[in-house]
C-alpha cells in the first residue's frame, strides 16, 4: 500500500506531483524537504523507493512536525488517541474545549503524542483544515461543519510511519538547511507563495508570516546550494518578483496548476505556476 499525507494542508502538492516529478533528478543523495507541510512529494518518493539514502524533513511550524514525530515514534499510541475522540466528531462544545487546550500554561507538558492527536483533530474538524494562529501564537480556526469528517485512516497512519522511520525531522527555519544538505543532495523548496494579488495573500502558516525579504532570503539560499553542486527545485507563483528571482536557472518554466480560486473550496480555477530546478534535464543523470 502507498503512504499518503495524513494532514490536509493548504498548499499540499499533490495535484502538482506530475509536473516536479518530470523535472526531478535522476540521481540524488539524500532528499530534504524544508517547507514540509502534508509533505506530498516526499510521500510519493517514498513509495517510488527513491529514498534509498535517507530524507531530512523539516519545518518551522512546531506543531507540525510533532505530528510527523509522533506518527513515526509512536504511531499505535496516536491511532488509539484518535478513535477515542472519534465518538465527539460534530461536537462543537468539545472542538472548542479542545482547540483551547492551547490557552493553558500546562499545554507543553502535555506528552508530545497528545498534542499531536489533538493537531490532527483539529486538521480534519476545523474550517477548511485551516492552520491559522492568532497574533498570541493560539491556534484560532474555527469550527467545521463535516458530515462525516475522517479523523484517522488507519492503514495510511500506519504506512506513513513505516516511510518516517529513518527520516530525519527538524523544526526550523528554511535556511537551516544550508547546515545540512551536500554536494548531489536533492532539495525540493515548496515556500509560502508569492501573492498573485494584493488580496490573495495566504501566508498566515505560522506567526511571521512570509514577505517579500524572506523570498529574497531563499533565493540566496537556493543560489548557494546551486553553488555547492545540490539538485534545487522550487515552485511558487508566476508573478513578478519570484520569476526574478530566479532568473538563469537551468530550468525556469511555467506550468498550468489547478487551484482554489477564493475562500469557497468548491471553486477552482487554472493559474500558471512556476517551476525552476538548479540543474539541466538533460545532464541531471549524475551517478554520486
Ligand atoms: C506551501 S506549504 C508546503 C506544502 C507541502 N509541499 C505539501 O505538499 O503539503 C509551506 C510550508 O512552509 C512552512 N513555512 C513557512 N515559513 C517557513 C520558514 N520560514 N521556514 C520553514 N518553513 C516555513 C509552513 O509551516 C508550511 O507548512
Amino acid at each position: 500500500m502507498a503512504a499518503r499525507p495524513f494532514l490536509k494542508w493548504a498548499g499540499g502538492k499533490g495535484q502538482l506531483l506530475p509536473a516536479l516529478t518530470s523535472r526531478m533528478p535522476t540521481n540524488f543523495r539524500r532528499y530534504h524537504e524544508p517547507f514540509l507541510g502534508g509533505g506530498a512529494l516526499f510521500f510519493y518518493l517514498w513509495n517510488s523507493g527513491r529514498l534509498a539514502r535517507g530524507a531530512v524533513l523539516s519545518d518551522d511550524n512546531p506543531e507540525l512536525v510533532e505530528c510527523y514525530q509522533a506518527v513515526r515514534n509512536s504511531v499505535e499510541d496516536l491511532i488509539g488517541l484518535l478513535l477515542d475522540l472519534r465518538p465527539r466528531l460534530g461536537d462543537k462544545e468539545f472542538f472548542y474545549a479542545i482547540r483551547d487546550w492551547d490557552r493553558h500554561p500546562d499545554f507543553r507538558q502535555r506528552p508530545l503524542v497528545e498534542r499531536a492527536a489533538r493537531t490532527i483533530f483539529l486538521n480534519r474538524t476545523c474550517y477548511n483544515g485551516l492552520y491559522r494562529l492568532n497574533n498570541k501564537g493560539l491556534f484560532n480556526a474555527p469550527f467545521g461543519y463535516y458530515k462525516n469528517p475522517l479523523i484517522v485512516d488507519v492503514a495510511n497512519m500506519r504506512e506513513a510511519s513505516h516511510a518516517l522511520q529513518s527520516v530525519d525531522l527538524h523544526v526550523g527555519d528554511f535556511s537551516g538547511v544550508l547546515a545540512r544538505a551536500e554536494r548531489y543532495d536533492f532539495i525540493y523548496f515548496d515556500p509560502p507563495y508569492v501573492p498573485v494579488s494584493a488580496t490573495a495573500s495566504f501566508t498566515a502558516y505560522t506567526r511571521q508570516g512570509f514577505a517579500e525579504a524572506e523570498q529574497r532570503e531563499l533565493s540566496a539560499v537556493f543560489h548557494t546550494l546551486a553553488r555547492r553542486g545540490c539538485l534545487v527545485m522550487l515552485s511558487n507563483s508566476f508573478t513578478d518578483l519570484a520569476r526574478t528571482l530566479y532568473l538563469g536557472q537551468p530550468v525556469h518554466e511555467s506550468i498550468l496548476a489547478s487551484r482554489k480560486i477564493n475562500c469557497d473550496g468548491r471553486k477552482r480555477g487554472v493559474i500558471e505556476e512556476l517551476i525552476v530546478c538548479s540543474y539541466a534535464l538533460h545532464r541531471n543523470g549524475v551517478t554520486p
